[in-house]
């Protein structure tokens, strides 16, 4: 079995809250296993130009409640290429790195495997706030962005309620409707449009705003996923078919700040000691997620080809909230 002496942690891609609570349990479950730790800044590049800081167990004290992430983080480019691997690969060599555990969405396990493929051992943890990675129920940061978003709205809604007007608020979550259709019920929406669902304006939109009309209304609130089309122009087809004044709010990139709440600190905790455990117990090349609740590991070549499906039970859901209107079929 492969003994582990050392091995690195990074962050890549979006931030999310919760990244640090990750870095942080990675690095102590590592010393508590007699293993060194060695932060890679700014993700898969930081491996490519040698930026890395030992991490401690005092270095990682104080950041588990911190929402970013200490670690910095990047996008790189010289990543996709084969020289910029085996760059990272020498970096691998050059620190005595048995192991790296990157934490990020899709594209930082893709970029993980690529490393395994030139034989460095990598396990995943997922963190993104569009919670959009197909092995895992779960994505840390999620839930953190769901609430900040609910707040931004509640805000929204109490100036909107006093000018009983309609409000159309764009959130993150880049292809997936995840995060649009839990904060459009989390709040109650007029209407949530995702990608997953196409859009018919005339009854996805004017006559879902029609319809809270004439149940009493005087505001409306539209929740669109980023993915599911712009809110400007949106607000525009808006102002032309139903004669009001919409204002657009892009809640951007204030989701994916703030301290992590309880479930992204804990999530996080749980999946950086697995993560370990799995290199302390020999294994590699896995992502880490969750099933029901429940820690699971899953071989990285698996899990990049697995999908993730809205639930669409949940949109019909979103939906009978509104009107009180019959349910055909809830599939769960
Ligand atoms: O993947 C996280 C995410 O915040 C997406 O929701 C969004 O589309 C994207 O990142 C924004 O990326 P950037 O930080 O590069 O603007």
């Amino acid at each position: 079995m492969k003994k582990f002496k050392r091995i690195g942690v990074l962050t890549s891609g979006g931030d999310a809250p919760g990244m640090n609570a990750a870095v942080r349990a990675v690095t102590r479950t590592a010393l508590a296993n007699g293993i060194e730790c060695v932060g890679i800044r700014r993700g898969w590049q930081g491996l490519i130009t040698s930026d890395f800081v030992p991490l401690t167990r005092e270095s990682v004290g104080h950041i588990l409640s911190r929402g970013g992430t200490i670690l910095f983080t990047a996008r790189s480019d010289d990543f996709l290429s084969e020289k910029g691997r085996l760059r990272a690969v020498n970096t691998c060599k050059m620190l005595g790195l048995d192991g790296i555990v990157a934490i990020g969405g899709d594209g930082t396990f893709r970029g993980a495997l690529e490393l395994s493929r030139l034989g460095v051992p990598v396990v995943g943890i997922p963190a993104t706030i569009d919670n959009d990675v197909g092995c895992t129920n779960y994505t840390i940061g999620f839930d953190t962005a769901c609430n900040t978003a609910i707040e931004c709205i509640d805000r929204l809604r109490d100036t909107m309620q006093s000018h009983e007007r309609c409000s159309i608020v764009e959130v993150m979550g880049r292809n997936a409707g995840f995060l649009a259709l839990y904060v459009g019920i989390s709040v109650g929406a007029t209407a949530v449009l995702v990608p997953e669902h196409e859009t018919d304006f005339q009854r996805d939109v004017v006559e879902r705003i029609q319809g809270s009309r004439l149940a009493g209304n005087t505001h409306f609130m539209i929740v669109v996923a980023e993915g599911a089309g712009s809110a400007v122009e949106l607000g525009q087809k808006i102002k032309e078919a139903v004669g009001m004044e919409p204002r657009v709010t892009i809640l951007g990139h204030i989701q994916r700040g703030g301290a992590p709440n309880a479930r992204d600190r804990e999530t996080a905790t749980r999946m950086g000691y697995y993560a370990v455990n799995a290199f302390v117990e020999g294994r590699g090349n896995c992502i880490i997620g969750t099933k029901e609740g429940s820690i699971v590991e899953i071989p990285i070549e698996e899990a990049l080809v697995m999908e993730k499906h809205l639930q669409m039970d949940r949109y019909q859901i979103m939906e009978a909230m509104q009107f009180g209107g019959t349910i055909n079929r809830v599939d769960r």
